[in-house]
């Protein structure tokens, strides 16, 4: 049974992105959803006040309550973390400065063993959700443990907190401890397919929930696993593939010596049928002009991990955004939470930023040009959808597409942004101020597919 209206309308400033460089800031906006669908009905910008009754008589809207956005409010996408680990999320930010077989091994490893236990997993994966629908996170890319159980409650988590997830079964049966790892092929297989039939069990639609195959990384699979992962990425052509590529020299150099018929990793994970245009690749920060240039064929998506690469796992360098943006591929943005110190995308945005600018002034070349704030906040909502498959129903603001979105308060009365409001600021210096200087306490209220999932008060 519906209970209330069933729709609503904001009428205030609305920002979204068309395109990687398309910042869309629309004054005096009319935005109306439906609770049937959770759908965008209608968005109609420059709508002076005196032309708002007749416009919603016109809609056959007359009698709705309208909310109205202050000056110091604005409606943005909710964001998209194209990568993230739920098993890391009470052990980020540990450390810092290690390159990535050792902090694997000494940090991250002992950390996800603990989810075998049901009851720590329950508890830290509520926090998690909990965690990133306050920052606006309203769609993830979850890597679970290697455990079935934790699995299927992460995925039940973001299904009964309301958060749009694709969640996968780490697959790793070799290169790390007795007590986390697959026991065999067939063990990580079966426990994949258990996660898949519960996730599909469980939202049959696919409306909120999906599975992702998520082979680790190269070091942590045998062929004989990629092999099978790669059959089944053939078999079943809707569900998306993520892994960890080219992220670090370190992890490279395994890489190939455990793989020495291939002289790359796009040559490797290709002949396992892992790259197409649903894979999600997160890092990519050391790369060879013809790798991009394959991915780039072949449709892959970027999860670009800015914070994680400067500061956890030793590729410590910026990734060629740029060259990837100027081959018109798919590029979104990952926290990498708990490699990524931080679990906001806020952060992941500035970080972007300050590693491109980083990049441009040792590239020295204008094809490597730092990004812009309009280029980051692309990436962290529209090229986020593309990356995780979702670019026809989220991203934006578009009519038809799917409500999932902030209401930024940048008055709020509870802090959270060094520049607050003056009352002069224009909506661009708001949305500027907000990008660079805000947090979750600016983040008034978040939905997802027209749902309150989150509210300061
Ligand atoms: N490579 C394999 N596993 C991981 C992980 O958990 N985090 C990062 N950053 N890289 C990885
Ligand atoms: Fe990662």
């Amino acid at each position: 049974m519906t209970i209330g209206p069933e729709i609503t309308a904001y009428y205030g400033t609305v920002i979204h992105s068309t395109s990687p460089a398309g910042l869309r800031i629309l004054d005096n906006t009319l935005l109306i959803i439906s609770h049937v669908t959770g759908n965008i009905d209608h968005l109609i910008p420059g709508l002076q006040p005196d032309r708002l009754s007749s416009t919603l008589a016109s809609l056959h809207h007359s009698n709705i309550t309208i909310n109205r956005l202050s000056a110091a409010q604005f409606i943005i996408p909710g964001f998209i973390d194209t990568h993230n680990h739920a098993p890391q999320w009470l052990t980020r930010g540990l450390g810092q400065g290690m390159h990535i077989l050792d902090w694997l091994r000494e940090v991250t490893f002992p950390a996800e063993a603990r989810y075998a236990d049901e009851e720590h997993a329950r508890l830290s994966h509520k926090l998690l959700v909990k965690g990133m629908l306050r920052q606006g996170v309203t769609t993830a890319s979850y890597y679970s443990s290697l455990h079935g159980p934790a699995t299927r409650i992460l995925a039940d988590t973001c299904l009964s907190m309301g958060q749009r997830a694709l969640v996968g079964k780490c697959n790793m049966n070799r290169g790390s401890p007795g007590n986390y790892i697959d026991a065999s092929t067939e063990q990580s297989m079966k426990v994949t397919h258990e996660c898949i039939d519960h996730i599909r069990t469980i939202d049959p639609e696919a409306s909120f929930v999906r599975p992702v195959l998520t082979p680790r990384f190269a070091i942590s699979c045998t062929p004989d696993l990629l092999t099978q992962l790669g059959a089944l990425a053939a078999k079943e052509p809707t569900i998306p593939i993520q892994t960890h590529f080219n992220e670090a020299q370190q992890e490279i150099d395994a890489t190939l010596s455990l793989f020495p018929s291939h002289k790359d990793e796009v040559s490797l994970y290709s002949s396992f049928g892992l790259l197409n245009d649903r894979s999600i690749l997160a890092h990519c920060t050391i790369m060879k002009s013809e790798e991009t240039q394959r991915l780039a064929e072949l449709g892959c998506g970027i999860a670009h991990c800015p914070t994680a690469n400067m500061t956890v796992g030793g590729g410590f360098m910026a990734a060629p955004v740029r060259d990837f943006l100027n081959r018109g591929m798919k590029v979104g943005l990952g926290t990498d939470s708990g490699g990524g110190y931080s679990s906001s995308m806020l952060n992941a945005m500035r970080h972007a930023l300050i590693a491109s600018f980083a990049r441009e002034a040792n590239h020295g070349d204008s094809s490597m040009k730092g990004l812009s704030i309009d280029e980051a906040f692309w990436m962290a909502t529209l090229g986020g959808a593309k990356v995780v498959g979702l670019g026809d129903s989220i991203g934006n603001f578009a009519v038809g597409k799917q409500f999932d979105a902030v209401l930024v308060d940048m008055d709020s009365g509870l802090g959270g942004v060094n520049a607050p409001f003056q009352g002069f600021d224009s909506p661009r210096t708001l949305f500027e101020k907000f990008i660079l200087t805000g947090d979750d306490r600016n983040m008034l209220k978040v939905f997802v597919n027209g749902r309150l999932v989150h509210s300061q008060s």
